[in-house]
């Protein structure tokens, strides 16, 4: 079964004269990275929103297994389903490391020493060593806080992980290793992974490719 199914989905801003997203359907399974790609403008970062909850479409349907997401509270939804990862990290700056990482678990009432040994975990998994988790994120370089960023998506527990160009404010090699990563969470822990990319390389190594032209999305592979 899909983890995320979208059908026949709409949406449009406020006053803006166009749907920047119409009629979209599409299925993103666990265990998978699907890769999204776009003209700037074409509705990326809008498909990301309604699927991590942020917005309800103008119109159709988002099922988050066989749960439609309009009889849901979106604000569950988004603690507990979803985690979303940003071209520009989103750490909070005035947190350590290991804050940063333990926050969303404190959100879910997770007992504080829990949260840090399970912070722990998930840094060790994404080779954050332990001298740098009492660091602030702008003492790490790019990639090593995206994989902070990475590592407190995981500690949500949400299965599915939405990147919104999460490579590009890096260089080749800490892409790599950023999306080695995630198609490591998809491949061997069954997380349901999708990349909004204009990295062609990231593209290709996906298990499905979706273009977004225009608000509406089609499968290449
Ligand atoms: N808050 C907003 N209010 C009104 N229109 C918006 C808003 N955010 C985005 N748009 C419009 O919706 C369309 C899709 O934008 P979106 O951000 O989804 O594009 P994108 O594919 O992510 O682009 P990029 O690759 O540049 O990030 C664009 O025409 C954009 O101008
Ligand atoms: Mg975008």
């Amino acid at each position: 079964m899909a983890e995320l199914k979208l059908k026949d989905v709409r949406y449009r801003y406020g006053k803006a004269a166009r749907d920047a997203l119409s009629g979209v359907s599409c299925e993103f399974r666990a265990g998978e990275v699907a890769a999204v790609v776009g003209p700037s403008g074409s509705g990326k970062t809008t498909l990301l929103s309604i699927m991590a909850g942020l917005d309800r479409p103008s119109g159709g349907e988002v099922y988050l297994g066989d749960k439609e997401l309009g009889g849901m509270d979106l604000d569950e939804y988004r603690r507990r389903y979803v985690s979303v990862i940003f071209q520009a990290f989103h750490l909070f700056p005035l947190l350590t490391v290991l804050e940063n990482v333990c926050f969303p678990m404190e959100l879910n009432g997770v007992p504080e020493r829990e949260a840090k040994g399970r912070a722990r975990e998930k840094l060790a998994q994404v080779g954050i060593a332990e001298e740098k988790h009492r660091r602030y994120p702008s003492q790490l370089s790019g990639g090593e806080q995206q994989r902070v960023a990475i590592a407190r998506a995981l500690s949500s527990g949400a299965r599915i992980i939405l990147a919104d160009e999460p490579t590009g404010n890096l260089d080749g090699e800490n892409s790599r290793n950023i999306v080695d990563i995630l198609t490591r969470l998809a491949h061997e822990e069954g997380y349901c992974v999708v990349i909004v990319t204009h990295d062609m390389a990231i593209a290709e190594a996906a298990d499905s490719v979706y273009v977004v032209s225009d608000g509406v999305l089609t499968r290449r592979i």
